[in-house]
């Protein structure tokens, strides 16, 4: 009897035998512990520290304290089954000014992270960042600045040397797009800046970094697999009038194609490049920047909430809103308007939809051929609490998961070659700049007395990984 025939027979979209169940964190959202065993702060923790820029003044600095709880964890992703943990390393742990030989006590904890994953058999996904720069970078100049790329790299060697024999897969940046975006063009997230120019120089870098850090993984490691995630826009156009595709397009360009087409292609995209014009000439990217960028990569991960519609802008938006420090799109926006979707939203206001994760996977089936993809984050956030009797329910959340599972279904059976799903997230945590009042957990934390329970949500994913598939 293989593992498929002893699956229960009321399982009916069954996914491929090997397809990787996963959950994802992030360091500086789950782990607390920020002063200790030499850990000095990232530009979250000064970000967060500042008046006004996260809800209710939250902080990282206790966060899920999973720092002090791993093996308890780990024990609740036993309990779930899942075959593979993605975590993040928070780079200020291991080299606190970003620079020079690591901190033995910050190694020792991943060390020890890795060793009780395999212990328990799951399998280890590492993320190199997940947007927590040690601050002395970012006084340096941050991500706008070419030294932050080889800073990277050499983080990277460290880590490479510290857990290579142990990780199974290495994702070197997380949503760069978000990190230059969001960090240096809306001021949304830390460091906080607003300059279009800044966030473009950022995008390059990260991409540089990226390559450089491919290069340390693949010599020390050469037999893991070697990964990035990007939060690639699911760009809808209203409608197929040229002015309609053609706002989809630079949001594609700079959304999508700015990280893609560098490292898939080792080139910048011709209309980005048209498009920016205004900003800047690009001539930050030097000569062999994107033989590095497009180092041959072994997977590409997805993250995905929700769907982007556009339209053309209408005549009445003004152009001067191209250069409003509060837009994070490089002067895309003055062309482009985003119009709400349709239907339910989670807490976040996201609209439901997942078609649009269908479609982007489809479309990475035909783009990038050949290239595995891993959905590396997928969930959704609601008001979530315990009632009396002490459970979490949360039908919505098991609904969202089931119609996004159903899609990846849908997307593999059509051809695009996902090979794994990491719901985000294991735990309740530290949700940017919206701090702790947004609960994207399938585990609830109670941040007073770090008590973590199931919610209704995670005993039925731990049935989807046991059946292996999607009842009806
Ligand atoms: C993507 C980010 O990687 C993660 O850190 C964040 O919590 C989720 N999106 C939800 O916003």
């Amino acid at each position: 009897m293989t593992a498929l025939d002893a699956r229960p027979a009321t399982t009916t979209l069954r996914f491929p035998t090997g397809f990787r169940w996963g959950t994802a964190t992030a360091a500086y959202q789950i782990e607390g512990a920020a002063s200790e065993d030499g850990r000095t702060p990232s530009i979250w923790d000064t970000f967060s520290r500042t008046p006004g820029r996260v809800r209710n003044g939250d902080t990282g600095d206790v966060a899920a304290d999973h720092y002090h709880r791993v093996s308890e964890d780990i024990g609740l992703m036993r309990r779930l089954g899942v075959t593979d943990y993605r975590f993040s390393i928070a780079w200020p742990r291991v080299q606190p000014t970003g620079r020079g030989p690591a901190v033995q006590k910050g190694l020792d904890f991943y060390r020890r992270l890795v060793d009780e994953l395999l212990e328990a058999g799951i399998r280890p996904v590492a993320t190199l960042y997940h947007w927590d720069l040690p601050q002395e970078l970012e006084d340096a100049g941050g991500w706008p600045e070419r030294d932050t790329a080889y800073r990277f790299g050499e983080y990277a060697a460290i880590m490479a040397e510290a857990l290579g024999d142990r990780v199974a897969t290495w994702t070197t940046l997380n949503e760069p797009w978000c990190a230059a975006f969001l960090g240096y063009g809306n001021g949304e997230h830390a460091p906080g800046r607003t300059s279009a120019i800044a966030s473009l120089r950022a995008a390059h870098h990260f991409n540089l970094a990226h390559g450089l850090a491919v290069g340390q993984l693949r010599g020390t490691a050469p037999a893991a697999e070697i990964s990035l995630t990007l939060n690639l826009h699911a760009v809808r156009p209203r409608s197929n009038a040229p002015e309609d595709l053609d706002a989809a397009r630079r949001i594609d360009a700079v959304g999508n194609r700015i990280f893609l087409d560098p490292v898939f292609r080792g080139r910048l995209p011709e209309d980005l490049i048209h498009d920016t014009a205004p900003v800047t000439d690009w001539s930050f990217v030097l000569d062999g920047d994107l033989d590095v960028t497009a180092a041959p990569i072994d997977s590409l991960g997805i993250n995905y909430y929700s769907p982007t519609v556009v339209a053309a802008a209408s005549p009445s938006s003004s152009p001067s809103s191209s250069s409003s420090p509060s837009s994070p799109w490089a002067g895309a926006e003055g062309h482009v308007s985003f119009l709400p979707a349709p239907g339910p939203r989670t807490a976040m206001n996201w609209p439901v939809d997942a078609g649009g994760l269908y479609e982007l996977l489809v479309r990475l089936r035909d783009d990038l051929p050949g290239v595995p993809l891993l959905i590396t984050e997928n969930g959704a956030a609601y008001d979530d609490y315990a009632d009396p009797s002490g459970a979490v329910k949360d039908p919505e959340r098991v609904e969202y998961l089931h119609a996004h599972l159903t899609a990846v279904h849908r997307a593999l059976a059509d051809g695009a070659d996902v090979r794994g799903y990491f719901l985000w997230s294991l735990l309740d945590n530290f949700e940017w700049a919206y701090g702790y009042s947004k609960r994207f957990g399938i585990v609830h934390v109670d941040f007073a007395t770090q008590r973590r329970t199931l919610k209704d949500s995670a005993r039925w994913y731990a049935d989807i990984i046991a059946r292996g598939g999607l009842p009806a």
